[in-house]
């Protein structure tokens, strides 16, 4: 492809903040908007990211978060107004920053006025905006179907005789996507923040919103393994195939991309879905039979793969294979529902998994903090705020760890908030030497490394947007790859081994080491024989 026929979403690349934990501006403790514009330039000019993905800042009782809505069009005055949102998209596009938000259409809060409604009278108008049914016979629940959160998806309410189904927690219950009026309301959501200028939508659980309307028993799970990367427990006892992903949800999605692509005149506007699928083929439905539903079905085919470069290629080559015709991929390597990277796979192996993320051939989405090396916090028990890991002890669910403040300098909470203030989750106590400030005096610091290759990825249309080809005759612990485009060529060498490997690659002529890992390497290599020592990585452009 030719740039100009490439779209921002593809070339560029996406930052995702958690506003909670990105920067107080207001002395409370938690992150807020203001604070994300604060940081504009860190993201623009520092970094040099082309888009952001906010988490949820709407009106929530924050059961989970924000991802639990008490109204789809406000801005919760613990992040700020909606004079604030319209400030940072301001901003943002100034510099040239596309703002993506979260939408939430499998549930809603329980403090949402629709469910106020729908729970006040069976005869209510809004009562079939979320999933009523009554309890079996002996008053248990309609169906086997599990939260993902812990316990059954149904709760009982009193006053009205009948359970409610809530995927995640009680606090959120399910939207019922088959009722036109409530698919009407959640579409006019969109276009208000479309008309407020976002540039598109992360969409929470997307394949969820459509579920088996005879609302069947999900059938036990045969290998009793589990079906996603990480053990959700009682959770995986079941196949989960009729409490989501019903086929419907394609026709749903269809709507929701001609609506972007109404607003897509001007600039496009973009449909990013999270949808936990990891066989490839249900995975890639979802880019629609006609391209036509989601631009980016989020692949978190990296996110548990076994940190070597025989598995992590076998995820890239299959994720290459399923992709339908025209289809754009990308990755992610962490988000606020997974360990971090650094914690993963360890701190001297995170350059490397970013220099993969940020050369692979697609959009990558970057976690905040990610480019830091930040670790997962150990968060003492008094402090524990996340509701998976206080409902699903033991598992290790709780997502706090990989919330934790953002890391700006060394003064105290790391300059996340006023040095009197309590940070909403622990600051990690390696914030004195992990932190923005620091590492920006650091050539060889993770962030460091992450400049140079943001810079690199925007400057080099191979990059950018140019062909994958995997090297067969690399050695076994190295995952080598070519991006080409226009006639550039550049080498991507990856030495996942803990000490050197040789590659001995005579066909591919000289080329220069743009970036590595090692910030002191640089210069004119032959690739007859190169040597990559242990965890280095290289990105070398090829000569003619
Ligand atoms: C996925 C979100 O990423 C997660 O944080 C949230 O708890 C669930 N969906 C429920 O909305």
């Amino acid at each position: 492809m030719r740039q100009g026929q490439i779209a921002w979403w593809q070339s560029g690349v996406v930052y995702q903040i958690y506003p909670r934990s990105f920067r107080d501006s207001n002395g409370d403790g938690t992150g807020d908007l203001v604070g994300v514009r604060e940081k504009i330039e860190y993201l623009s000019e520092t970094l040099g990211v082309d888009a952001m993905w906010l988490s949820p800042f709407y009106p929530s009782p924050m059961a989970d978060f924000g991802y639990d809505v008490a109204d789809y069009t406000g801005v919760d005055p613990l992040f700020g107004t909606l004079a604030d949102i319209d400030a940072l998209i301001a901003a943002a596009h100034e510099r040239g920053i596309a703002v993506i938000i979260d939408f939430v259409p499998n549930h809603s809060s329980d403090q949402h006025p629709w469910f106020r409604a729908s729970r006040s009278s069976r005869a209510d108008p809004k009562r079939d905006w979320y999933v009523w049914r009554d309890p079996k016979q002996d008053g248990s629940p309609p169906n086997n179907w599990l939260a993902n959160f812990g316990g059954s998806a149904w709760q009982w309410d009193d006053a009205t005789g009948q359970y409610y189904l809530h995927s995640f927690l009680p606090e959120q219950p399910d939207l019922n996507w088959r009722n036109p009026e409530l698919k009407a309301a959640m579409f006019d959501t969109l276009r208000f923040w479309l008309d407020r200028g976002v540039d598109g939508f992360r969409i929470d659980v997307a394949h969820a919103i459509m579920k088996d309307p005879d609302l069947r028993d999900n059938p036990p799970n045969p290998d009793a393994g589990h079906g996603l990367h990480k053990s959700l427990g009682a959770y995986d006892a079941q196949l989960h195939i009729h409490d989501k992903g019903h086929p419907d949800v394609h026709g749903v999605y269809r709507e929701v991309r001609a609506l972007l692509d109404a607003y897509s005149a001007e600039r496009p506007r973009v449909a990013i879905g999270e949808i936990h699928i990891f066989d490839w083929a249900e995975w890639a439905r979802y880019y629609g039979a006609a391209l036509d539903e989601m631009h980016l079905p989020f692949n978190f085919g990296l996110l548990g793969v076994h940190w070597s470069a025989q598995t992590v290629r076998r995820v890239v080559d299959g994720l290459e294979a399923a992709l339908p015709a025209g289809a754009w991929p990308n990755y992610v390597l962490g988000n606020h529902d997974e360990p971090r990277i650094a914690s993963r796979i360890g701190r001297d192996n995170a350059p490397l998994a970013m220099m993969l993320l940020l050369t692979l051939r697609g959009t990558p989405t970057i976690y905040y903090g990610d480019e830091l090396g930040m670790r997962d916090v150990p968060i003492p028990p008094e402090r524990e705020q996340d509701p998976w890991g206080k409902r699903v002890p033991g598992l290790g669910l709780g997502r706090d760890p990989e919330r934790t403040p953002m890391q700006w300098d060394t003064s105290s909470h790391a300059g996340f908030c006023a040095p009197d203030v309590e940070p909403w989750l622990p600051v990690s106590d390696d914030a004195a030497r992990v932190n923005v400030a620091v590492e920006l005096a650091d050539p060889g610091s993770m962030l460091a490394l992450t400049r140079r290759l943001l810079a690199l990825r925007r400057a080099t249309p191979a990059l950018a947007h140019g062909g994958y080809r995997p090297i067969d005759e690399a050695p076994a612990d190295c995952f080598v790859y070519l991006r080409e485009s226009d006639g550039q060529r550049v080498l991507i060498a990856l030495n996942f081994a803990a000490d050197e490997r040789v590659l001995a690659l005579p066909s591919l002529g000289h080329g220069a080491v743009v970036v590595s890992t090692r910030p002191e390497r640089g210069g004119r290599i032959s690739l007859d024989n190169f040597s990559l020592q242990g965890g280095e990585g290289c990105v070398i452009v090829l000569e003619d």
